[in-house]
Order: structure tokens, then sequence, then C-alpha cells
């Protein structure tokens, strides 16, 4: 009898323990702070870390493809017409960029790294092969004809371009466009400037190269710092999110991101494509073969116009000579050639722009930049670089080439450099992930035990209460 009580009562005190054990995890939030700081250990760039290994090979394919825009009605444009373009793509590649010639500094707090990136061409995943025939701008010719629109050689190299036939437009191999080819016009000017290269290409000289040496931070001291850029070249990186400076940014093409990110984070990456830095906030939460994640973008204000974003005075080149939301004066870091910068079909950019040009059809899903972390672990999970090359179209008084051509922000070709996460990382992650969701939930359990036993308890002190006779009543009809 007496042991009987003695059982029930270390019911009640067990549950009672269990209730304030549980209750004082779930506040104290003990769990995740154990579980953060675990993976805080793990994500380090040391030798022989799965994190190094990622680091150093990223074992998940990165493709780049782009999207040409073929131009339809050239005599038209010429005339004062709007353009018309037919969107053709993908031509696909696949980009390795491995970290070489990798040595640790400072006592393992700093590694330093060339990043080469390597493009193959992927048929299998391409519209057609580099060979095909893509009309567009003439970009080197018009390069020239901006140069030297106010010159007195202008007439020269007008007559020049008649004599080899070149105009507004021209029409070239999507391999020509990208890689480079020797263009006349360049070749002759050589002459009189032999600094000038007479090849151009879109991304000319990028293939099998690196921009030279990053320094990272390896996160040791600090596991926020994990893998971001600390010099570039010997120049600090802190310059690159302040700096207009295209030619302090335009090496690097990435983006870091340290564990545990929050909804309320702002995440940076840098571009040389766009010759500045971007940032991106939470846009909603995804679900990435099984794994969670939150979806970072750009919002619109980074490329707003002045009245919505006074801070992007800094890229209305010259000064106060803006061109609207959404477009990107590049010039500057394209030795000059008349680049504009816009997302995809210009998507988020002003309507005059869609407008100006037959065959844009802006998407969101489409065409916009995005990039899906998983938060515990700052794991990318899937990305897309979607940026759009154009070409700012005028005409210029000195060059017949340029006939009656209305002023227009022409596209010429989109990108699309994306990657998602391989089935290799997919199941460490998914263990990682299954361990977090035990471990947060411990306290729960426990608590829910807490209750099962105070259940217990109660029901049990109840049927002590209860008069011997009635117990002894009730007996036989409960044993039946
Ligand atoms: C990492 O360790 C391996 C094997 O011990 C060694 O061959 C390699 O050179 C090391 N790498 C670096 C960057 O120290
Ligand atoms: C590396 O660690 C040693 C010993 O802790 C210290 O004396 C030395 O100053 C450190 N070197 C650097 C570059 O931090
Ligand atoms: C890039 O370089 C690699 C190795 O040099 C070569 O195999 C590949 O065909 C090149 N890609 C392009 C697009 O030229
Ligand atoms: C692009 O347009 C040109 C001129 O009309 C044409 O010759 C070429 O075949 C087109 N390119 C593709 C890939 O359809
Ligand atoms: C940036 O790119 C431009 C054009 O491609 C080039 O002239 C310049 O040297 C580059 N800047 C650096 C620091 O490499
Ligand atoms: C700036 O953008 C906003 C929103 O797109 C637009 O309403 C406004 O007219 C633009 N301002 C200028 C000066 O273009
Ligand atoms: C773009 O910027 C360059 C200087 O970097 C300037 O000369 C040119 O006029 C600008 N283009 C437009 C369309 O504003
Ligand atoms: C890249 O973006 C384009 C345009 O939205 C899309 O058609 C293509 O499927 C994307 N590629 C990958 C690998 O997601």
């Amino acid at each position: 009898m007496l042991l009987k009580l003695c059982c029930i009562y270390s019911t009640g005190v067990f549950s009672m323990l269990l209730l304030i054990a549980g209750i004082s995890m779930v506040l104290s939030n003990v769990f995740p702070h154990f579980l953060q700081s675990v993976v805080e250990k793990e994500i380090v760039l040391k030798n022989g870390t799965l994190a190094f290994d990622a680091w150093e090979n990223p074992p998940a394919p990165i493709y780049m493809q782009f999207y040409f825009f073929n131009l339809t009605n050239p005599l038209e444009v010429l005339d004062g017409d709007k353009p018309a373009v037919v969107e053709i793509g993908p031509y696909t590649y696949r980009e390795y960029r491995p970290m070489e010639e990798v040595s640790f500094h400072e006592n393992g707090t700093k590694v330093t790294a060339v990043n080469t990136k390597t493009y193959i061409f992927q048929p299998n995943m391409s519209r057609g092969p580099e060979s095909d025939l893509i009309r567009t701008v003439n970009i080197p010719a018009v390069t020239v004809m901006e140069k030297f629109k106010n010159s007195w050689v202008a007439s020269f190299i007008s007559s020049y371009m008649k004599s080899t036939g070149e105009g507004l437009f021209t029409t070239r191999t999507v391999g020509e466009l990208l890689w480079g080819y020797e263009d006349e016009l360049l070749k002759a000017l050589k002459v009189i400037r032999p600094e000038l290269d007479d090849v151009f290409g879109l991304f000319y000289k990028s293939n099998a190269s690196n921009d030279g040496e990053y320094m990272f931070f390896t996160g040791q001291q600090d596991y926020r710092d994990f893998a971001r850029v600390d010099t570039w070249n010997g120049e600090s990186s802190l310059n690159w999110w302040t700096s207009d400076e295209c030619n302090m940014i335009n090496g690097t093409n990435g983006a870091s991101f340290h564990p545990v990110i929050t909804k309320n984070e702002t995440l940076y990456m840098f571009s040389s494509d766009l010759c500045r830095s971007l940032y991106a906030l939470y846009e909603e939460d995804v679900i990435v073969k099984g794994i969670p994640g939150y979806r970072f973008s750009p919002p619109s204000e980074v490329f707003a116009n002045l009245t919505v974003n006074p801070a992007n005075a800094g890229f209305c080149v010259p000064a106060g000579n803006c061109l609207g939301s959404g477009v990107l004066n590049v010039s500057a870091c394209k030795q000059g050639a008349p680049i504009i910068m816009s997302s995809p079909h210009f998507y988020q950019a002003d309507e005059k722009f869609v407008q100006d040009v037959f065959g844009m059809k802006p998407k969101k899903e489409h065409h916009e930049t995005t990039i899906d972390i998983n938060p515990l672990t700052g794991f990318v999970l899937q990305a897309a670089k979607r940026i759009q090359i154009n070409v700012y179209v005028e005409k210029i008084p000195t060059f017949s080439q340029t006939g009656n051509v209305r002023t227009v922000v022409l596209p010429v070709v989109y990108l699309n450099e994306s990657v998602i996460i391989d089935d290799a990382s997919v199941t460490k992650l998914k263990v990682i992930v299954l361990e977090e969701n035990v471990v947060v939930n411990i306290p729960f359990m426990l608590i829910g035990l807490g209750i099962l036993l105070g259940g217990i308890f109660m029901f049990l002190m109840c049927r002590q209460k209860i008069p011997e006779s009635t117990a002894a009543e009730r007996q036989p009809l409960l044993s039946s």
C-alpha cells in the first residue's frame, strides 16, 4: 500500500519536473542555441572539412544560359520604326569554377585563392549550335561612332565603314558574339590607337581565366565571416560595397552566406556584370528538393529612379543624366561601349523601355534574380542570376550609318546563371534538417510527457481517494 502511494507521488513529482524542464528549455531557447553552435563549428574553411571541399570545388553543376534577341526589322528601324525582336535560346554552357592556388594565412584565419572559370558548351541543353546566326546591333561600330561623333575623324571613319559595308546592325554567330571575333573596324582603328584590342566579344577573354587573387576569411574567428571576401587583388572589399568605381568591383561574381540566416537579413552580393554590389531581401519560404529555404531577391528599389531611391544618384552618369528606373549605364566599365544593363525583358524597369521594343514580356518568375538559402546552415539551395545586356542606340548626325534611328535601349542578350543543389549534398543536408527538427522538438516532447504523466497521476489519485467499499464493489465489474 505504501509502495503504491509512493509510486503515485513520484509520478506526480516527475510530471512536474518534466513540465518545468520542458518549459524552461522552450523559454531559454537552449536547443536552437546548441544547434547553432554545432553548425558554427562545422562551417569553417579548413583542409578536410565538408565546407572546405564544397568551397574549393562546388559540387552542384552551374549553368550559364544565354537568350539572344534576333532583330527582325533592321531597315525599318533605320527609318525610325520601333525595333522588333524575337527571343532565341537557350545556348547553355556548363560553368566550372574551382578555387585554385589555395593557401592559408595568419594561423588559418584567412585563405587566398584564384577562381578560374571555364565554360563548356552543352549542345543537348541548347536550342541550336554555337554557329546559329543572330542579327543584332553592331556593338564595336556603335562604340566607335559614339566615341568619335564630335571628332574631326568622324567623316573618315564613316567613309571607311561605307567602303567595308559596315552598318548599325550586324549578323554574327552565337559563338562570335559571346567569345569574340576580329572586327574589321577595330582592326583599322588600331593603326591610330595601337592600345585598342581588335577582337570584340561580350565574354571575350572570360573563358579559362581568372580575375586575380582573392583573400577570404575562413570563419575560424567568427562564423559570420565564413568565405567572406577580405581583399581582391590587394583592394579591400569594403570599397566594393560603397564605390561606384567599377574597376574596383568588376572582378568578382558571387556571394557567401553565413549559417543561421533570418528573414530580416540583407544579403549582399557582387556582380561584375552590373559593375556594382547588390542586395537582396527575404521574399518567401520555399522548398528545394525537400529542404526548407528562404528565397531572397533584389527589391525593385535597387534599380529604382532617383525619386524612389536617391541612393542611386551615383549611377546617373555623367552626373544628373539619369536614364530611369531599372536600367544601369555601365559604359565606364565596358571601355566606353554604350552598354546598359537591366533585368531580362526590362522586368522592374520603367514601362517605357518595355514599350519601346516589340517582343518584351517581363515576367517575375522568369526574369527575377533569386537565391534560396537554407536558414540553419547558410547553404545555397538554388540560385538564378538573370541580367540583360542592352545597347543605347541613337541617331548620330555625323554618321549616316545611323539613319533616322529613334533613341532606344535595344536588348541584345540576357543570361541566366543558375545552380541547384546536387543530390549528394541534399542527402547530407536532410540529415542535418532532420536532426534539427528532432532536437528543436525535444522540449515539447518533454512537456507532452509531463502532461501525460500528470494525467496518470490525477487519475491514480482519484482512484486512491475512492472509499474502499465502493472500490470493492466495482472490482468485479472492471475485471469481467
Ligand atoms: C590539404 O590536405 C591535403 C592532404 O593532406 C594536401 O595534399 C593539400 O595540399 C592540402 N591543401 C591545402 C590547401 O593545404
Ligand atoms: C599565430 O599564432 C601564434 C601563437 O598563438 C601567435 O604568436 C602569432 O602571432 C599568430 N600569428 C598571426 C599572424 O596571427
Ligand atoms: C573554354 O576553354 C576550355 C579549355 O581551354 C575549352 O575546352 C572550351 O571549349 C572553351 N569554351 C569556349 C566557349 O570557348
Ligand atoms: C536571326 O535572324 C536572321 C535574319 O533574319 C536569320 O538569318 C537567322 O536565322 C535568325 N536566327 C535564328 C537562330 O533563328
Ligand atoms: C575591369 O574591367 C575593365 C574592362 O573589362 C578593365 O579594363 C579593367 O582593367 C578591369 N579592372 C581591373 C581592376 O581589373
Ligand atoms: C520614378 O519611378 C516612379 C515609379 O516607377 C514613377 O512614378 C516616377 O514618375 C519616376 N520618376 C521619374 C523622374 O522618372
Ligand atoms: C553613360 O555613361 C557615360 C559615361 O560613363 C556617358 O558618357 C554616356 O553619355 C552615358 N550614356 C547615357 C545614355 O546616358
Ligand atoms: C534560366 O532562366 C530562364 C528564363 O527564365 C529559364 O527559361 C531557364 O529554364 C532557367 N534555367 C534554369 C537552369 O533554371
